[in-house]
């Protein structure tokens, strides 16, 4: 087969992505987000995202076909995100894509949101025929992942978080400093004016005992929330900025110094990083420094590529599709608490 023309379905949580690729040429990526009907909650709900996704899928389709100047029927394979993620949400994605895939006679690939976070490099940063070690960091999942082959079907968990995600961190102390949901890009954007030495907040999960590629983010984020209250009944004022750019120091410095020993414990030439976090500043020039000192090639997509979308569904769907794949039935179900191991249903 030429590379094939693959359509992505996303709505893992509050973004509709609908992504065209062809092989590993990305063609479309339509992202309609819902993320303003939540702000006012300070996280997403559950509900209102699911009706959004309803709202938008139809329109977010036709605008992607029409950016990638290609026709339904022209589409070789439909691939969507079967989990993990919100119930009614990953529902009505899963549902859209077999209604496509039934109509137009073509195979469906049900994949893992996760893996699609570290598959959508390809568009980016072109083929990688070798192993790599992915640190994976979303706003519901932190993982240190041993990658054979991106885009393939065997992915082994080196280590995870032990509570919450990297990007949940962000998003509590960016409530915590009274800024925006999701908090992550303020965080990221307000750290700029601070000094990220200003504060020693804990490297947590880094004693000599501690699981090498484990994390765990409540710790700090309990050790920020104590602080800020200290100075508050002192009645000082908070340095907002300092203590952004402290917490988040912390965070990246624990994610790099673990994603990149566990690529060279693993002997592989590149660490990839994806998820919504990955478009963060500080921990993309962090990765840059320490896998330049430790001779591993960094592969991490534009910040638009991080957060979720629906071409790097397409992009690990097309794989799957080039690797002879078998597709999943039309009987397949959105799993929430889909395995990050787990590629493919
Ligand atoms: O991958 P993603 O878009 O959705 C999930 O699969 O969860 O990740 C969303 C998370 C949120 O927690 C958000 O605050 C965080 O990614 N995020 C960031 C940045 N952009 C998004 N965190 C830090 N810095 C950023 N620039
Ligand atoms: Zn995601």
């Amino acid at each position: 087969m030429d590379e094939p023309l693959v359509i992505g379905f996303e709505t893992s949580c509050d973004e509709t992505g609908i992504g065209i690729v062809r092989g590993a040429t990305l063609l479309a990526d339509a992202v309609a987000s819902s993320v303003e009907e939540h702000a006012r909650f300070g996280g997403v709900v559950p509900e209102v995202a699911s009706r959004a996704h309803l709202e938008a899928m139809v329109a977010t389709i036709r605008r992607a076909l029409s950016t990638a100047g290609v026709s339904a029927a022209d589409l070789d394979a439909v691939a969507v995100t079967a989990g993990p993620g919100l119930a009614g949400a990953l529902m009505v994605g899963v549902a859209a894509a077999k209604a496509y895939a039934l109509a137009l006679g073509k195979p469906l690939f049900g994949v893992n949101h996760l893996s699609s976070h570290v598959a959508v490099d390809l568009l980016e940063n072109g083929p990688l025929d070798e192993p790599a070690v992915a640190l994976l960091v979303s706003g519901g999942h932190s993982s240190v992942l041993f990658v054979p082959r991106v885009g393939g079907q065997e992915i082994v968990e080196l280590g995870a978080t032990v509570d919450d995600a990297a990007g949940e961190a962000y998003d509590k102390i960016a409530r915590l400093l009274g800024l925006p949901f999701p908090g992550g890009p303020h965080i990221d954007r307000l750290a700029v004016e601070g000094d990220p030495a200003a504060i020693t907040f804990p490297r947590s999960m880094t004693g000599k005992a501690d699981p090498p590629y484990a994390f765990s983010f409540s710790g700090l984020k309990t050790a920020v929330a104590r602080w800020v209250e200290r100075r508050e009944r002192a009645g000082e004022p908070v340095p907002r900025a300092d203590v952004a750019a402290s917490f988040q120091e912390a965070v990246v410095d624990v994610l790099t110094a673990k994603a990149v020993a566990a690529a060279r414990e693993m002997g592989v030439g590149h660490l990839l990083i994806g998820g919504g976090v990955a478009a963060n500043s500080r921990l993309r020039a962090l990765a840059a420094e320490r896998c330049a000192a430790a001779g591993l090639r960094l592969r991490v997509p534009r910040p638009g590529l991080c957060t979720d979308n629906g071409a790097m569904v397409a992009a690990l769907g097309a794989q799957l599709v080039i690797a002879g794949a078998a597709p999943s039935t039309l009987a397949i179900p959105a799993d929430p608490g889909m395995r990050v191991t787990e590629v493919l249903v």
